[in-house]
């Protein structure tokens, strides 16, 4: 069984990121073999960094900041979902990723991103230089949905397509089996 934490990068109110966030989770789910949660960046309502010592240090301070270590420490692999800002990443998740240090650590994560006709492709090149400095294992396999706002029915909700949910299910297969092999190289 392994540990996957899917990462909901936006906070504000009317966001499209939560309904990725909410379908890349359900369809993990379907894995036996996964122990998924999506952790919502807008519940956790983390300040702008203010933790006195640098995360590398490890001696964090703040309620919050033991809070996030917990809940991200037990993780075995991450997927991190994002739009795209300014052809960069979601500030609010780059703050969180900020916070910690050693709970990022030798895990493996892969993306989720959206956005105009790039699907968050910039943002998503751009986490994967923050992922190398916390020695995260980036995946190759992402999904990314252009132009998304395209495809909202009347709802409002996004009509995933049967591509997507290909790109999916390579995704997390590639996240499953390196999260494994992680988990036991970090035991050993
Ligand atoms: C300040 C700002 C900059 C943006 N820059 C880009 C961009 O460079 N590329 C892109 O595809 N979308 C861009 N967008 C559109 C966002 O990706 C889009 O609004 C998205 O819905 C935001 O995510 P959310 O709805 O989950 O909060 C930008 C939006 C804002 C507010």
């Amino acid at each position: 069984m392994v540990k996957i934490k899917v990462i909901s990068g936006s906070v504000r109110p009317g966001r499209f990121n939560i309904q990725p966030a909410t379908w890349i989770t359900e369809i993990a789910k379907r894995n036996p073999d996964v122990d998924v949660e999506l952790v919502d960046l807008k519940e956790l309502d983390l300040p702008f960094y203010n933790e006195p010592k640098p995360a590398m240090m490890g001696d964090y301070e703040l309620d919050h900041t033991k809070n996030l270590a917990k809940i991200m420490g037990e993780a075995d692999g991450f997927i991190f979902v994002t739009a795209e800002y300014n052809h960069s990443y979601s500030p609010v998740l780059a703050n969180a990723l900020n916070y910690l240090n050693a709970e990022w650590n030798y895990k493996p994560v892969s993306f989720v991103s959206y956005g105009s006709q790039a699907g968050g492709a910039r943002a998503v090149e751009h986490l994967r230089g923050i992922a190398g400095e916390l020695r995260m294992f980036d995946l190759r396999e992402q999904v990314l949905l252009p132009n998304y706002y395209f495809r909202l029915d009347d709802e409002g909700n996004y009509q995933f397509s049967e591509e997507e949910e290909k790109a999916a299910d390579t995704m997390l297969s590639e996240l499953t089996t390196w999260a494994e092999k992680l988990k036991t190289a970090r035991n050993s």
